[in-house]
């Protein structure tokens, strides 16, 4: 097993944590909340992983003797939804929830963003943990605290920033997710190369076709470096003031809007993003920022691990309607369109103030 810290020391205040990766860890959850003198806990999963994997997180919470409740939402991002969150919050006053239950979220990036925030809001705040069983959460959204719901208008504009105790990231149970689901983590996967780490870029071009069939050392090896990746910048810009953070979203500027203007779940957030980062890349090369090359090396890669570079066939996307979702972006500062772009494999900038014609002509082209 290996133990990436997240160091988050402040003067007053130690919210340091672990990420756990490795096989078979997840039936060590009970032991960890019981070291951290936890006596009661809420699970919050989704009907995909219910029986499989929480289930066992709920075995191992028990064996622990922690008191438990078990909450279910449906799967799939329409979950992230103010309905849904309200909803875990009557659960939660119906069961007497207090400051000292833990939350317990067993699932992928929407059970930790809605289960997060829930945690993050209820009673002003609950000791929250994230097991995650996607390659999404495993390698981006459990590592963090970025918790958020969506609204119609956009993707994750109702959040808080709550860090885990821990995550717990079970490389088994990666074996058992569809294969959509299971490819769509690879694309934040390449991002962390494209926008840090030339040499895991090339190593990624290495072992494409092994990883995209889920070789399981390999998968640990990629699991491990982005998570330390994400470690590192979450230090560094916890709360993405610096720019050093904002490095993370490449792609989810033009991936948020594809998602949003899809309607949620209608492309998975990983599709989204691998959309998104050709769209960026492309739009670096109009800038005259990125050489063309380097865009087809990146869309070769997300080819290889199965992943689209363009909007599937069929989902029609107006340029205007996606513009107007981007003016809309968290990052976007006072209507102009800002977006993290590469300058080379393994570095990006963030580049304030894009024209919307050559927005438009990035969004257009092939
Ligand atoms: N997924 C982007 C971030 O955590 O900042």
């Amino acid at each position: 097993m290996a133990t990436i810290r997240v160091s988050l020391a402040g003067e007053d205040t130690d919210r340091s944590y672990d990420v756990a990766c490795g096989r078979g860890i997840l039936a060590g959850i009970g032991q960890r909340l019981a070291a951290c003198g936890a006596a009661r806990a809420v699970i919050i999963t989704d009907e995909a992983v219910a029986d499989l994997h929480a289930r066992r997180a709920a075995d191992s919470l028990a064996a622990a003797g922690i008191a438990l409740e078990l909450l279910t939402v449906p799967s799939g991002e329409p979950s992230k939804s103010v309905a849904v969150a309200a909803g875990l919050w009557d659960d939660f006053a119906r069961l007497a929830v207090d400051r000292a239950t833990h939350v317990v979220a067993v699932g992928g990036g929407v059970v930790g963003d809605l289960a997060g925030f829930v945690a993050a809001t209820f009673a002003r705040g609950l000791p929250l943990w994230h097991v995650a069983t996607t390659l999404v959460a495993q390698v981006d959204s459990a590592i963090g605290g970025k918790t958020g719901i969506n609204l119609a208008g956009g993707k994750n504009l109702v959040g808080a920033f709550w860090q885990p105790r821990g995550v717990i990231a079970d490389i088994e149970t990666l074996e058992t997710l569809p294969e959509r689901e299971f490819v769509s983590g690879l694309a934040e996967v390449v991002k962390y190369g494209m926008i840090l780490d030339a040499a895991f870029f090339e190593w990624l071009e290495e072992h494409a076709a092994a990883l995209a069939a889920r070789q399981g050392d390999l998968l640990a090896a990629a699991v491990e470096r982005s998570a330390a990746l994400k470690a590192h910048v979450v230090e560094r810009d916890e709360r993405e003031i610096t720019g050093l953070r904002a490095v993370l979203n490449y792609g989810h500027t033009f991936g948020h809007a594809y998602e949003t203007a899809a309607g949620y779940g209608v492309l998975l957030h990983g599709e989204a993003v691998a959309i998104g980062m050709a769209r960026a890349a492309r739009l670096a090369a109009i800038l005259d920022r990125l050489p063309e090359e380097v865009v087809g090396r990146q869309d070769r890669l997300l080819g290889r691990m199965g992943l689209p570079s363009e909007a599937p066939q069929g989902l029609a996307f107006a340029p205007d309607n996606l513009l107007a979702i981007m003016a809309r972006d968290k990052k976007t500062v006072g209507g102009r369109l800002r977006f993290v772009l590469p300058s080379r494999i393994g570095q990006v900038e963030l580049v304030p103030d894009v024209d919307p014609a050559l927005v438009t002509q990035a969004l257009l082209g092939s």
